[in-house]
């Protein structure tokens, strides 16, 4: 019998992979660093009964359409909006994401970048590197003090809770902001549901974790910086449509908000002519929420437990719908 063919749609780690091989015809894209073109992932997914996609590879309903053999498109991210999950219910396709394995990792990144903000980190390594580091002055690259300060987290998942955790352990004062209350954790981590208004005009930080959905995007939009604390950081670690980053440049230039730590950004990559970029009060990173070496292989791993587990029938471990 014929092994089932999987395409996945980067190069990975041969060791990673080897013991798949086994039991799967397995393919991968020749580049470590540069998306599989369409015309290349559309041929793939035709002759494909499983998919390994990252979330630079859109899997529409015209891909899935065509694709009559597919079975399983697992994504390796906890993000999967570059996903048509409705046309992959209507073809019985499953999808499978990367919940868990990330969790920790993406929090550590996102606590991070709101220190680095407040503490003006990258101002600071520059001004040393540049050779302007003169005599000690009392308010020499002065930033805002994190602990004991009030911390607004929009979105309460696993990475929502993960921060907050870190935060506490900063002694901030934690509130959150969900579609849905979450009082198990509320009463766990001793923090407090607050309405979106109250917290974004309330909070000296606002962490931005929600998933990419219609009803999401542009969420953070210029009512909603006018609405934030002048003094108030914003972090966006999510995905970058989520916010509307002109209305974002524009409230930090008006100072009406005093900084910005952004992993994600609405087109990736950003050139380095971005406006963001241009501004010492916002951090910008490349998308690398979930970028630790072991954390990159256990999404690499469970991407093809995915896989393995529905095409020989025994379930997916993390289907995104069920
Ligand atoms: C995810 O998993 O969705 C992250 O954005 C990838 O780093």
């Amino acid at each position: 019998m014929e092994k089932p063919y999987i395409f996945i749609t980067r190069k990975l780690p041969e060791n990673l992979i080897e013991e798949f091989r086994e039991q799967f015809d397995i393919k991968m894209w020749e580049s470590e660093d540069q998306p599989v073109p369409r015309k290349v992932l559309e041929d793939e997914a035709v002759k494909a009964q499983g998919l390994l996609t990252m979330l630079t590879d859109q899997v529409d309903e015209e891909l899935i359409n065509s694709a009559e053999d597919l079975r399983i498109v697992a994504n390796m991210a906890v993000g999967y909006d570059n996903i048509d999950v409705e046309a992959a219910k209507k073809y019985n396709v499953t999808v499978t994401n990367t919940p868990e394995v990330l969790t920790d990792t993406t929090a550590d990144l996102t606590f991070t970048l709101l220190l680095t903000a407040a503490r003006r980190i990258v101002e600071a390594v520059d001004y040393v590197k540049g050779g302007e580091w003169g005599p000690w002055s009392p308010f020499l690259l002065a930033g805002s003090d994190v602990h004991h300060k009030k911390l607004g987290i929009i979105g309460m998942g696993r990475i929502g809770e993960a921060v907050a955790k870190r935060a506490l352990g900063f002694d901030m004062d934690v509130v959150y902001y969900n579609r849905s209350r979450k009082e198990e954790v509320e009463k766990k981590l001793n923090i407090r549901y607050e309405e979106w208004s109250e917290l974004i005009a309330s909070s000296d930080y606002v962490i931005c974790l929600v998933p990419l959905t219609d009803q999401t995007k542009h969420l953070f939009n210029n009512q909603a910086f006018k609405e934030m604390k002048d003094s108030a950081i914003f972090v966006n670690a999510s995905r970058g449509p989520v916010v509307n980053e002109q209305h974002l440049l524009e409230a930090l230039r008006a100072g009406e908000i005093r900084g910005a730590g952004l992993d994600v950004f609405e087109e990736e990559p950003i050139s380095s002519a971005h406006p963001l970029l241009a501004m010492d009060n916002v951090v910008c990173l490349p998308h690398i929420g979930s970028a630790s070496t072991e954390t990159r292989e256990a999404m690499i791993e469970l991407s093809l437990k995915n896989l393995e587990g529905h095409l020989l029938g025994n379930g997916a471990l993390t289907p995104v719908y069920s």
